[in-house]
């Protein structure tokens, strides 16, 4: 059986810069809190906390402190919540991805401008939801064909169209499509991550080509589920595991190529550890 690894399996730029700074911060002295979990990962999440990095969810818990350092995580948060964190005195370390920032520019100038914001993406995940949050004008979350179809912008609007990060890009060329296809003023501005780019095409690749392909990802990582979405298209034999636990998967034998990709918030030994025992128990599929 030939194991293919995808290169681009696991941390992201942006993940891996979020995590290392709360590392960093660990050693500086002082309660330590981070805006959501750092990343969808339950291990890296639950060795954090071991070290008394504590997980606050709403501005409501920013009240409460009085001493200590926040940490805004790669996906960022609304202008509002900045404001919340300013007035609450403490300790501000922003790790919102350049790449999610970006986007936060272009929504605020643009709804500035009078357009129409739209988010191609999942409502309701963070990213998404501090995006919103930079726009002067109400927004407009669409991630189903559907939804497209029925969008009817405010008349006499234009409508400009961002993506989330991490949203699947086949998808989103469908989406946009339809929204140019109706006789209103739209742009469209590709902003998935050059890092969500690669992981997609490469899985992509390994997919059409495996017997079997394994995702492996946080239970509620988005970019982990799109990678899925992806693979199960090419192979249907695609399984999605959070870690070596998960195995054995229900194969039959016969698979000669197993193709291995993870999302943006796998940490490298999870991949490790699946790797080694796939790799060695090759009997156990
Ligand atoms: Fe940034 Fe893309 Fe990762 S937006 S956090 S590099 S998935």
């Amino acid at each position: 059986m030939e194991i293919i690894l995808a290169k681009t399996a696991g941390f992201c730029f942006g993940v891996q810069r979020a995590v290392d700074t709360v590392y960093q911060e660990i050693s500086s002295g002082g309660p330590i809190y981070t805006y959501g979990p750092i990343i969808h990962n339950e291990t890296v999440v639950a060795d954090l906390e071991s070290r008394g990095v504590h997980v606050i969810d709403t501005p409501e818990d920013i009240a409460k402190l009085h001493a200590g350092t926040l940490i805004i995580r790669s996906h960022g948060v609304t202008r509002e919540l900045y404001e919340t964190i300013r007035k609450s005195g403490l300790k501000c370390v922003d790790t919102t991805c350049p790449f999610v920032k970006r986007i936060h520019d272009i929504v605020e100038e643009e709804s500035a401008k009078g357009s129409q914001i739209v988010i191609i993406g999942n409502a309701g995940h963070p990213e998404v939801e501090g995006t919103m949050g930079w726009s002067h004008t109400p927004v407009t979350v669409i991630e189903t064909t559907e939804q497209a179809r029925s969008f009817i912008p405010e008349k006499g609007k234009k409508v400009c169209v961002v993506s989330q990060t991490t949203f699947n890009a086949d998808k989103f060329a469908d989406l946009v499509a339809i929204l140019k296809d109706s006789d209103y003023n739209v742009s469209a501005m590709n902003t998935i991550c050059g890092a969500t780019r690669e992981r997609q095409k490469e899985a992509r690749e390994i997919a059409s080509m495996a017997d079997a392909m394994i995702v492996i990802g946080g239970s509620t990582s988005s970019n982990s589920a799109k990678l899925f979405e992806i693979c199960r298209k090419e192979c249907p034999k695609t399984y999605f595991i959070q870690t070596q636990n998960d195995l054995p998967l229900p194969l039959t034998g016969n698979e000669k190529v197993v193709g291995i990709t993870a999302g943006a918030s796998t940490p490298k030994n999870i991949i490790e550890e699946v790797l080694k025992n796939v790799g060695t128990a090759g009997r156990k599929f």
